[in-house]
């Protein structure tokens, strides 16, 4: 079990420092810490594996706000999540810049977590499959990269996707990419043991409620219970 706690933009270095120092992780599940870039230095380091929001796939260069693998395995992070919605939704993140992204990052010896997810009008207009499909088949196959199943319309919202849902896509996911799938989506201690309890899930990417050290201990728990 993966458990992977995204932060988005939240948390400098100093409530970076406070978080892990009151976070307790059971036995048996992996946990995975995204921090903004500012607070990476101060997450390394401490026994638990640290993964960038986002990474570029070229060596170094005139890409202004964006971060190389280099720059990244200086710091002792082992990993980066790549395509999240917001990132394709807000900064015009695409399945070919996606593709980039995590060859990249693979060849140059991180650990990936590519996000796919559909939208609320593409479920409604029945296109589930159509969109997860596509995402997919931009994603390379590799040992260190796990993909993660965010349906849109559940990020921050505070709907999640039923267990049956979550476990429909997991299983079309694994049908078309050999590799382990979380769930992300308004995962919460509440329903956590539900979603990750399904077979086609591997663990979860988890948001908001990532933010508390106790909440992502009791979704840890979740996992392993
Ligand atoms: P959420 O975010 O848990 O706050 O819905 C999940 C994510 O964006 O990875």
């Amino acid at each position: 079990m993966l458990v992977a706690g995204n932060w988005k933009m939240f948390k400098g270095p100093t409530e970076t420092a406070r978080f892990l120092d009151e976070l307790e992780v059971p036995a048996g599940v992996e946990v995975v810490l995204c921090p903004p870039f500012t607070s990476l230095a101060e997450a390394t380091g401490r026994g638990i594996a640290v993964f960038a929001q986002n990474v570029h796939w070229a060596a170094e260069g005139a890409f202004t706000g964006e971060i190389s693998v280099g720059m990244l395995l200086e710091l002792g992070v082992e990993g980066a999540l790549v395509g999240h919605s917001e990132r394709r939704h807000h900064f015009g993140e695409t399945d070919e810049t996606v593709r980039l992204r995590c060859e990249h990052a693979l060849e140059s010896g991180l650990r990936v977590i590519a996000c796919v997810g559909e939208t609320e009008a593409e479920r409604e207009a029945g296109r589930t499959a159509e969109v997860l499909t596509r995402q997919v088949a931009a994603i390379p196959q590799h040992e260190h990269l796990v993909i993660a199943y965010e349906p849109v319309w559940a990020i921050g919202t505070g709907k999640t996707a039923t267990p049956e849902m979550a476990e429909e896509a997991h299983a079309l996911i694994k049908g078309l990419h050999d590799t382990q799938v979380l769930y992300g989506g308004s995962v919460k201690p509440e329903n956590a043991a539900e979603l990750l309890g399904q077979p086609a899930v591997d663990g979860a990417l988890v948001g908001g409620a990532s933010l508390d050290p106790a909440s992502l201990a009791a979704i840890c728990h979740a996992a392993v219970s």
